[in-house]
């Protein structure tokens, strides 16, 4: 049986702040999916939350970018901003940057990642979402998952991965894409997935018969409503087991918390804490940044799951770890490598202080 796992996401208000999502916007997103399951235009669904990132998981047999289950998830998200404006959630549909609905939700503000595969006898997928970081967040966790032996024992002593994997990378300001054959392709790749804000993995293939094997939230940034849309909290699904990564190699490189963009007014660097769902509540600096693992079976299309999978005591140390260095990295204020990059921050007073302070740079000679 050929399935779709649609993962679609949007910011449509937080509680408090930035930190969450208030339990009515779940519930609304609920009801909206129950009913398109009664209906029979989804399979199954599950609605959670990551931060002030409300999450649409969907099982169906439309395909991706189907016109019809992106309207599903624009419409709840729709509903659901229609009861955040009511108790006055933070920054209510933020993320609904359009007024109409045009077929397709991509570059409208909300998220996507969705991959149709055949069901195999048994499908385990693991969703990750993040809060408070951008897609090149998943570049150094799909090297090690898929090309990194260290990580992924599979890749030497599995012979069903032993001829690697197919990496596909979007140029996400040039508009391009390009695929690498893991791991012949190693040094070529990684002068550019090491530069997470530009060159952004969107997608893994086994390279011996090209079947998916993970899908980021990744797109093309585009202008819309004058910011750059698409560089927003992902979400990434990965499949395990049986000729894939095991679900403990797909989350080992998350013991080790990594720095990634999108702290504090989308503008600093921290490091990415792996936390168990309740975890998930950025508020320390509004942040450091989260991802959570959710695992499903996946059952003849229905959701079997989910289990937290970072709800494990082997991954409190990381989480120490995390704390440390977001300790640390706090400590260096407002300069770089803390902050992000003039070009990269997401607010920026920048061009009004150049302008006010244009007549007072004098000429070197
Ligand atoms: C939101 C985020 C937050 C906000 C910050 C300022 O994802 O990262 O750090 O950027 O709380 O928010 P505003 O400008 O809405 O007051
Ligand atoms: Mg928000
Ligand atoms: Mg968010």
């Amino acid at each position: 049986m050929k399935v779709t796992l649609s993962v679609i996401k949007a910011d449509i208000g937080g509680y408090v702040g930035h930190s969450s999502v208030h339990p009515r916007l779940l519930e609304v997103a609920e009801d909206s999916l129950r009913k398109a399951r009664d209906k029979g235009i989804i399979l199954d669904y599950h609605v959670t939350r990551v931060g002030d990132d409300l999450q649409l998981i969907m099982t169906h047999t439309k395909g991706v970018e189907n016109g019809e289950i992106h309207r599903l998830a624009w419409d709840t998200f729709v509903e659901a901003t229609e009861e955040a404006k009511r108790l006055k959630l933070y920054g209510a549909g933020q993320d609904l940057l359009s007024d109409a609905f045009s077929g397709n939700i991509k570059g409208l503000g909300p998220g996507t990642a969705e991959m149709e595969f055949e069901e195999r006898p048994s499908e385990p997928v693991i969703i990750f979402m993040a809060d408070k970081t951008s897609p090149g967040a998943w570049n150094l966790p799909l090297y090690k998952i898929f090309a990194d032996p260290f990580n992924t024992p599979g890749l030497v002593i599995d012979p069903k991965m032993h001829d690697g994997f197919i990496f596909e990378v979007l140029d996400v300001y040039e508009h391009k894409r390009i695929k690498f054959s893991m791991p012949e392709e190693l040094y070529d790749i990684l002068i550019l997935i090491g530069a997470t804000e530009h060159y952004i993995i969107k997608a893994v293939y086994r390279k011996t018969d090209k079947e998916i094997a993970a899908v980021s939230s990744t797109q093309r940034l585009s202008m819309m409503a004058g910011r750059y849309v698409g560089k927003d909290d992902p979400v990434l699904i990965v499949r395990a087991q049986s000729g894939f990564p095991a679900v403990g190699e797909i989350l080992e490189p998350f013991a080790y918390p990594h720095l990634v963009a999108g702290w504090m007014r989308g503008s600093h660097f921290g490091p990415l804490m792996p936390v168990a769902f309740h975890e998930a509540n950025p508020s320390r600096f509004d942040g450091p940044p989260r991802v959570i693992a959710a695992g499903f079976q996946i059952a003849n299309g229905k959701l079997i799951g989910p289990r937290d999978l970072f709800d494990d005591p082997a991954f409190d140390e990381a989480k120490r770890n995390a704390n440390k260095i977001a300790d640390y990295i706090r400590s260096m204020g407002p300069f770089e490598p803390h902050r992000l990059g003039l070009k990269e921050m997401e607010y920026t007073t920048l061009p009004d202080v150049l302008k006010k302070l244009k007549d007072r740079f004098e000429e070197l000679h």
